[in-house]
This record gives structure tokens, C-alpha cells and sequence, in this order.
């Protein structure tokens, strides 16, 4: 049975009650519009947890001016029919007043870390997901959190924020889950039009093109983003808003790869900005 909670101190109540009788509890934080990857971070969570609780909020603090808060796609009672099939036990699904009933006055800021890549493209998106995250925690109180690897520059904002505010929670990230043709399961993947939706698959094969180069010996990043590029503007109509290859998880830009590396990407096509991105490296697993 699957229970939708909107209220924080009902929801705290039970998380409380779960904690007291010692079970453990997974959460898997979402905006909803629900696909695989949500799907395959849930069933982890309940294979691996006692109470399995997802969130669905689309947190406006993540969300800048020109971007798509109000376009975002709402699904909740097609979302909360897939979770009840696999046996989610909670979705926490609080409206906008519940969670910010008043102007925010103290919000949680990310420092270098939201300074390249996606957050230096979105300023204040970074700093809007932690303290929804923050606040999340303290509401669901887990001691494991998923999140997707496709997001990896969230995943380890969230890793240092777990640290740096002593939160007791294991954070663990969820491989990418891809459609069969490689393009990465997306909620704004409904955005693309039929053509684009048959270019975009290409940005994962540019990805497996920079990884046969890591294999075969490459470490020159600007000649792996060059190959990225030169195979990305053959094969897709999308606006190449970034090809970087940086070092994971401390997010350091790399000329000269060692170690383990992120490369990653962002294409624009006409209404739907696309990320993706590879892990690859001699440690790519800790
Ligand atoms: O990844 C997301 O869907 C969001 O950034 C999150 C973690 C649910 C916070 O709003």
C-alpha cells in the first residue's frame, strides 16, 4: 500500500515512528514526471531498505527566471500509479506553501562546486536543489538517499553537503538508465520533437567515442572535446552548450586526465536541454 503524505509534521511523525521501531528508511527525492531512472533508484531502495519513501516537489528555488518552472511536466496521479506498482511506501507530495510558507531567509549556498559546468550555466540552481534537499532530509530523516549518476554534478554538491553539515545519511548514486537506442532517460525528453528525439541518442555515442579514446591510450582532453564536438555537430541539429572533462568527484577542470574523470555534455535543442555524461578513470567505482 502505497500512502501519499502533504504534510510535513504527519510525515515527520512517521519517519519518527519507522526510526524508533529501528527500521531503516530509503528516500529518493524527485520533481516527478516519473520515468525508469526514478523507477530503477526506487526498487533499489526497496530492496535494500525497510520503508521505502519517495518526494515529488518541483522546488521553484532551482529553477531560474528563462527556465521552464511552469512548463515543467505535473503528473502526480500517473506518477503516484507507477510507484504503488513496484511497492514505494510513501510519497511525500507537500504543495509549495507547505514547504516554503513564508519568504525564505535562510538558504544554503554551494561554493566552488556550483561554480562550473551546470551551476555556472544556472546560477543559484545548486544552491536552490541543497536547501530543498536539506530540507527534505530533515522532513523524510533517511539513512539512504539516491540519486542518479546522470546528475553527477548534483550527486557529489549533495555528497559534500551531507558532509560538511553532518548529516547521517548515506548518499548512493544510481547509474544512468538509458532507453534502448542509449539516449538517457530524461523527464524533458518529452520536449523533443520527432527529429530531435532521433539525433538525440548521438550524444551517448559521442560519449562512447571519448571513452574508446580513453582506452586507446588518450589523455588530452581538448583533443577528446574536439572529437566530442567535430561528431556532435555532424550528427545532431542541437546547440552544443558544452563538452568539459573534468575530474570527478572534486570537479576540477582536467588537460591532462589521471585519475577519475567526468566527461560531460549539455545540447540544446529547440525546446529541451539535454545532459549527459561518463564516468571513466582507474577508480571510476569509490
Ligand atoms: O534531481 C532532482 O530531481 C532535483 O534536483 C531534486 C534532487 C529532487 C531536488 O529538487
Amino acid at each position: 500500500m502505497t500512502e501519499v503524505i502533504t504534510h510535513i509534521s504527519e510525515m515527520q511523525k512517521i519517519t519518527s515512528k519507522f526510526k524508533r521501531q529501528g527500521k531503516t528508511i530509503g528516500f529518493v527525492p524527485t520533481m516527478g514526471a516519473l520515468h525508469d531512472g526514478h523507477l530503477t533508484m526506487m526498487k533499489q531502495s526497496i530492496a535494500e531498505q525497510d520503508i521505502t519513501i519517495i518526494s515529488v516537489f518541483v522546488n521553484p528555488l532551482q529553477f531560474g527566471p528563462n527556465e521552464d518552472f511552469d512548463a515543467y511536466p505535473r503528473q502526480i496521479e500517473q506518477d503516484v500509479a507507477m510507484v504503488k506498482d513496484i511497492g514505494v511506501d510513501y510519497v511525500f507530495y507537500p504543495t509549495t506553501e507547505e514547504m516554503y510558507p513564508g519568504a525564505i531567509d535562510v538558504n544554503v549556498t554551494v561554493g566552488r562546486l556550483a561554480s562550473v559546468l551546470e551551476g555556472e550555466k544556472r546560477p543559484g540552481h545548486f544552491d536552490g536543489v541543497v536547501t530543498v534537499v536539506n530540507k527534505l532530509f530533515n522532513i523524510v530523516q533517511p539513512d539512504v538517499a539516491y540519486f542518479g549518476k546522470k546528475d553527477a554534478q548534483q550527486l557529489a554538491i549533495v555528497e559534500k553537503m551531507v558532509d560538511d553539515f553532518n548529516h547521517n545519511i548515506l548518499i548512493r548514486g544510481v547509474d544512468i538508465v538509458r532507453e534502448a537506442d542509449g539516449l538517457a532517460k530524461s523527464s524533458r525528453n518529452v520536449y523533443l520533437t520527432d527529429q530531435e528525439r532521433k539525433e538525440a541518442p548521438h550524444l551517448y555515442q559521442s560519449l562512447k567515442l571519448a571513452e574508446r579514446l580513453y582506452q586507446n591510450g588518450e589523455r588530452n582532453s581538448d583533443t577528446i572535446i574536439a572529437e566530442i564536438n567535430k561528431y556532435l555537430t555532424h550528427n545532431t541539429s542541437g546547440h552544443i552548450e558544452e563538452v568539459a572533462v573534468y575530474s570527478y568527484p572534486e570537479l576540477i577542470e582536467q588537460q591532462n586526465i589521471s585519475g577519475n574523470i567526468f566527461i560531460s555534455l549539455a545540447v540544446k535543442f529547440s525546446q529541451a536541454r539535454l545532459i549527459d555524461n561518463v564516468i571513466i578513470g582507474d577508480n571510476k567505482d569509490d
